[in-house]
C-alpha cells in the first residue's frame, strides 16, 4: 500500500534550516526560518519563561489529562493579551481553545469553518506564509489569493486589496495577518486597518486573523490593534494566536484559537464544536508551554520581565533593519530604505529563485526560496558579508 506514495520536496522554510545545518562553511548565514536570534546568534529562552518553567515543574503534582480545549487559565490570559480590555460586553460571545502552536490554531479554525460550511473558500494574501496553503487547504478549504504586495514598489497593494474585498460575496472568509506580515514585513497602517474593518463589516465577510508575532513589531498593544478594531466592527471573527516567537516556546507548540460569535448562544455551540474537533485532531493539546505562559502572564513580576525582554527583542530587530537597509543601499546603489519601514522578522528581497540559489551556493547566505529573509539572522558581525554579497547577486 505505501508504495503508492511519492517523495515530497523539502519544506520551503524548514528545508532551508536543514540545508543550512549541513553546510560547514564558517561564514554561512541563516536568514531562513523565522526564529528570533540574539547578539550571539542564539535563540534564547526568555528569563521569565525559564523561571516560570522551573516554578511550574516544581509545583506540578500530576500530569493527568486536562480537556480537549486545554488549560482555561492559559486561554483566558492569552485572550486578554490579544483583545485587551476591548471585549467588554462581548465576553460571552467568545470561544477559546488551546491548540498545538499557531499552526494548530489555524488548522482548528479551518476545520471549524469546514464544519460550519463544507466547501468554503478562504482568501489569503498574495503572498502569504508558505505553510498557510497546505495547513488550511488540507482541512478542505479552497484557497484564493487577494492582492496584497506590490513587489515592484516594495509596498502594499492597498487599493487593489480593497477592490478585491469589495467584490467578495457575504460570508467569504478572509485570512489577515494582524502584524509583522509573513513573508513581506509590510503591514497596514491604522487608517488602512480602519478601511479594512469597515469593508469587512459592510460586505459581511468573516475575518480569520493570524497573530504569530505580537510584540515583535511595534509593541504588544499596537500589534494587536487590528484585531481589537475588527472585533468591534464584525459579528464573527477567528483569531489564531501563536506563543512560539514572543515567548520563545517554538518547540513546545503553544497556541490559542479564539472565536467570536454573534451572541452567547452560538458561542456555546462553537465551544462544543471546538472541543469535538480538537478531540478528533489531537485529543488534547500539549500542556507544558501553555502552563508556562499562564504563569508568566498571571504573575506581575514575571509578566513585567517578559514584556521588557520582548521589547528588547523588537527594538533589536528594528535596529537590524536600519543596519541592513543602509548597508544594502550603499553596497548596491539601490534604494532599500523600505526595509526600515517594515515590521517583524521578515522582509522579502527582490531576488529571483535563481539568485536565491546563487546566494546560497556562492555566498552561503540561506533564505526562503521567495527571497524572504529573517532580519533577526542579520548581525553587526555578518552584515558586511550579507550586504556586499547580496548586492553582487542583485547586480548579476
Ligand atoms: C516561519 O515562517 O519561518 C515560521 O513561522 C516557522 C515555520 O513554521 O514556518
Amino acid at each position: 500500500m505505501l508504495e503508492t506514495l511519492t517523495r515530497v520536496p523539502p519544506d520551503p522554510i524548514l528545508g532551508v534550516s536543514a540545508a543550512f545545518q549541513k553546510d560547514d562553511t564558517p561564514k554561512k548565514v541563516d536568514l531562513g526560518v523565522g526564529v528570533y536570534k540574539d547578539e550571539s546568534g542564539k535563540t534564547p529562552i526568555p528569563r521569565a519563561v525559564k523561571r516560570a518553567e522551573q516554578e511550574m515543574l516544581a509545583a506540578q503534582t500530576s500530569k493527568t489529562y486536562l480537556s480537549p480545549i486545554g488549560n482555561p487559565g492559559f486561554n483566558a490570559q492569552v485572550a486578554g493579551l490579544t483583545f485587551g480590555s476591548d471585549l467588554v460586553g462581548r465576553k460571552g460571545d467568545l470561544s477559546l481553545a488551546q491548540a498545538p502552536g499557531g499552526s494548530g490554531a489555524l488548522r482548528l479554525g479551518a476545520e471549524l469553518l469546514i464544519a460550519a460550511r463544507p466547501g468554503s473558500s478562504i482568501h489569503v494574501s498574495d503572498p502569504t506564509w508558505a505553510n498557510h496553503v497546505p495547513l488550511l487547504g488540507n482541512a478542505g478549504l479552497r484557497l484564493e489569493k487577494y492582492p496584497y504586495y506590490d513587489a515592484a514598489r516594495n509596498a502594499l497593494a492597498f487599493d487593489r486589496m480593497i477592490e478585491y474585498f469589495d467584490a467578495l460575496s457575504a460570508g467569504s472568509v478572509v485570512l489577515l495577518h494582524a502584524c509583522c506580515h509573513n513573508p513581506t514585513g509590510q503591514d497596514l497602517d491604522s487608517s488602512q486597518w480602519s478601511a479594512v474593518a469597515e469593508i469587512l463589516a459592510r460586505r459581511r465577510l468573516v475575518p480569520f486573523i493570524d497573530l504569530a508575532y505580537q510584540g515583535l513589531g511595534e509593541d504588544l498593544d499596537r500589534d494587536a490593534a487590528s484585531i481589537r478594531l475588527i472585533a468591534k466592527a464584525v459579528p464573527e471573527l477567528l483569531v489564531a494566536v501563536s506563543c512560539s516567537k514572543n515567548f520563545g516556546l517554538y518547540r513546545e507548540r503553544t497556541g490559542l484559537l479564539a472565536v467570536l460569535s454573534a451572541g452567547s448562544e452560538p458561542a456555546s455551540i462553537v465551544s462544543g464544536q471546538l472541543g469535538r474537533l480538537a478531540r478528533t485532531l489531537w485529543s488534547m493539546p500539549p500542556d507544558h508551554g501553555a502552563a508556562i505562559v499562564d504563569r508568566v502572564l498571571a504573575q506581575p513580576e514575571l509578566r513585567q520581565d517578559w514584556m521588557t525582554e520582548l521589547r528588547h527583542m523588537a527594538n533589536r530587530i528594528n535596529s537590524l533593519r536600519t543596519l541592513l537597509a543602509d548597508r544594502l543601499t550603499e553596497a548596491s546603489q539601490r534604494d532599500f530604505s523600505w526595509i526600515k519601514t517594515q515590521r517583524g522578522m521578515f522582509s522579502r528581497l527582490p531576488l529571483t529563485a535563481d539568485q536565491v540559489v546563487t546566494a546560497r551556493e556562492a555566498l552561503h547566505i540561506y533564505m526562503a526560496p521567495d527571497g524572504r529573509i529573517n532580519i533577526a539572522g542579520v548581525s553587526p558581525a555578518n552584515v558586511e558579508h550579507v550586504a556586499t554579497g547580496l548586492a553582487s547577486v542583485i547586480r548579476g
